[in-house]
């Protein structure tokens, strides 16, 4: 059964939700499931913007062919924004189902559908490129190219009738759509935040450039609603978000806040970190973050470490090297190419400890890494006689953040 919905009387939403998948992209745990949306435009022209992963396509066709039998049109282009499969793998069903619809896409785009799929993509394709306008009636469309955005062919549109963004994977969200269409119609701060952070820092977080050139194309439109592929749709508050997307995308830490991630094997370390933190918040920090990497998804701490200014690393060393836990954690912190950060590194090692120099080494690689102070080695356990160092360490790190505070509060 169709359900479909819609956003203005030319404008439908006719994607799905997929709340049985537990890892998107075979890495990201998606608790809260996921929404690949389409929309579904009719003016003298009829368009679909985008299509569906395969796992969710049968609603998909339904809600479609439910509108267009409704309104006694065919379908005449699909515009496809982004070659991935989440968003096109219902491509070769629907070429079977409409053989007369035309693809628009840029030059990538096509070559990509083909190496996807077998079907007759020349005869269809409608190349667009950088500025190009299409009128479909009285709505006229114009492509913007976002490329790594998230993959290199992605392109985004604008509707300059209604003045509507669609973004692609730009502004998209983690989460299935639970009927609240509309970002306003939930509490996003609270309750979808979160999951729009991780979905940026680890879907796009390694192109902060190329999501800027995009950021600089989008100045100067007018924009009464963004589209994305993901989650919910925009149309008030704009401003809040698009300024989320900046702080991420220049690598700005978004709130001056501490996040400690641990590695810990019989609980020493975990202790020690725990230790820091109740030192930290007797020194008054409050809303610490703190995550064990043993039980926590990495796409959460590269979220996190978007989030905070101030990150703590605290690893036992394992195989002469860095806990595998941790170890993976941060690499993908590195290939997320997160900048611009205060941190502190504390290593566990009962006989030769070396996590903290190779967890230093990996940071190294990164730009604008302070390391507020020196590393804090433990052997085995904490002692009586450390404690001092570690209520130093807790004094520094305390101190950074109510420095930084106040520098960003005077910048206000
Ligand atoms: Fe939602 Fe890059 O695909």
């Amino acid at each position: 059964m169709y359900q479909e919905r819609k956003i203005n009387d030319d404008l439908y939403w006719v994607g799905a939700n997929d709340r049985r998948l537990s890892v998107f992209e075979g890495v990201f745990a998606i608790p809260r499931g996921v929404s690949y949306n389409s929309y579904l435009l009719f003016d003298e022209k009829t368009v679909l913007m985008d299509t569906v992963d395969r796992a969710v396509q049968g609603v998909f066709f339904e809600n479609i062919e439910h509108l267009l039998k409704e309104k006694d049109c065919t379908l005449d282009y699909i515009i496809v924004h982004h070659i991935e499969p989440d968003h096109c793998a219902a491509l070769p069903e629907l070429i079977l189902r409409f053989p007369e619809v035309k693809i628009i896409g840029n030059a990538l785009t096509i070559k990509i559908i083909k190496q996807f799929f077998d079907f007759d993509v020349e005869s269809r394709a409608l190349i667009v490129k950088e500025g190009d306008t299409m009128s479909f009636g009285k709505h006229s469309f114009t492509f913007y190219m976002a490329p790594m955005v998230h993959w290199p062919e992605v392109m985004i549109s604008y509707d300059s009738a209604s003045q509507i963004l669609f973004s692609a994977d730009a502004f998209g969200s983690f989460g299935a759509i639970n009927g609240n269409l509309f970002a306003d119609e939930v509490d996003f701060e609270h309750e979808w935040l979160p999951d729009a952070r991780r979905y940026y820092a680890n879907i796009v977080g390694k192109y902060g450039v190329q999501v800027q050139a995009v950021h600089k194309k989008l100045v100067n439109l007018k924009i009464s609603m963004i589209c994305p592929l993901h989650g919910p749709i925009w149309r008030e508050n704009i401003p809040w978000y698009i300024e989320k997307y900046h702080l991420w995308s220049t690598y700005t830490p978004e709130e001056t806040a501490v996040m400690i991630a641990f590695a810990s094997v019989y609980g020493d370390t975990a202790n020690t970190a725990d230790i820091l933190a109740g030192k930290l918040a007797e020194k008054g920090i409050k809303n610490i973050a703190m995550y064990d990497v043993s039980v926590t998804d990495s796409s959460q701490i590269v979220a996190e470490a978007f989030r905070c200014s101030h990150l703590v690393f605290a690893s036992t060393t394992y195989n002469m090297g860095i806990f595998i836990k941790m170890e993976e954690t941060l690499l993908d912190l590195q290939k997320h190419n997160l900048q611009n950060r205060d941190i502190a590194l504390i290593e566990n090692g009962s006989w030769a400890p070396t996590s903290g120099s190779l967890m230093k080494k990996l940071f190294d690689e990164l730009k604008d890494i302070r390391y507020i102070a020196p590393t804090l080695t433990l052997h085995s356990a904490l002692k009586e006689s450390q404690l001092a160092e570690l209520e130093a360490l807790a004094t520094t790190i305390a101190e950074s953040i109510k420095q930084s505070r106040a520098k960003s509060f005077n910048h206000e």
